[in-house]
């Protein structure tokens, strides 16, 4: 009987964790790949990554950002700005430097250079 139990525990565990995992995912561009059905080799070009991947991927399928119309960036005094974030007057810059795959992105222009823009990082 006891076994029995444990199973079950183990079961209920399981799902449940896997069900709390699958959530936090879907947050981070990691996991809107997955659901894009790519796979760690599309980014890492293996299966079995152990390192960072290479923003050359990024570029492979997403050609041609510089190119993409300005976005409006909010200061936090309310003023406005059209910028191309993948553009802007440092010219393009690493992907990888705003986007984050397996945590939350962040907005790099805020990182002590600048102001602070209000401004949402996919
Ligand atoms: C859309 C591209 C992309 C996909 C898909 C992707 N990764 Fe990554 N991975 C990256 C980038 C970029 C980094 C660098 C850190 C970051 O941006 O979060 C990274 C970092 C890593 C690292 C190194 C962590 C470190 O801090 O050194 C591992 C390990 C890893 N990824 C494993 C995986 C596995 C396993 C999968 C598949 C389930 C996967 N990745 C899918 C792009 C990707
Ligand atoms: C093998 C092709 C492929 C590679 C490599 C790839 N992506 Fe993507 N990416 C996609 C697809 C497909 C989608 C989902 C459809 C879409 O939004 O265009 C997507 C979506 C995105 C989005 C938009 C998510 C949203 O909220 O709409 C961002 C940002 C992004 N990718 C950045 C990156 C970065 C940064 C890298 C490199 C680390 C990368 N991608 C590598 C194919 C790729
Ligand atoms: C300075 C920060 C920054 C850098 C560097 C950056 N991005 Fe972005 N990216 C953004 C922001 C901000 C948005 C949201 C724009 C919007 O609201 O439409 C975005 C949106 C995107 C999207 C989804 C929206 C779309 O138009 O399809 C993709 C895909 C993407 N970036 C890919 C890239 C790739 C590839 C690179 C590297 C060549 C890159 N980004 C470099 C800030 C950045």
């Amino acid at each position: 009987m006891p076994k029995f139990f444990i199973l079950l525990l183990t079961l209920i565990l399981s799902v449940f964790l896997s069900a709390a995992f699958a959530a936090g995912e879907e947050k981070t561009l990691r996991g809107k790949h997955l659901e894009a059905e790519l796979s760690c080799a599309d980014c890492h070009g293996t299966d079995t990554p152990e390192k960072k991947a290479s923003q050359k991927a990024c570029k492979g399928c997403h050609e041609g950002m510089e190119n993409e119309p300005p976005v409006i960036f909010i200061e936090e005094n309310g003023k406005k700005h059209e910028v191309n974030p993948h553009n802007a007057h440092p010219g393009q810059m690493r992907c990888t430097l705003c986007h984050s795959i397996h945590k939350p992105s962040t907005l790099y222009c805020n990182e002590g250079c600048h102001h602070t823009f209000n401004a949402k990082v996919p």
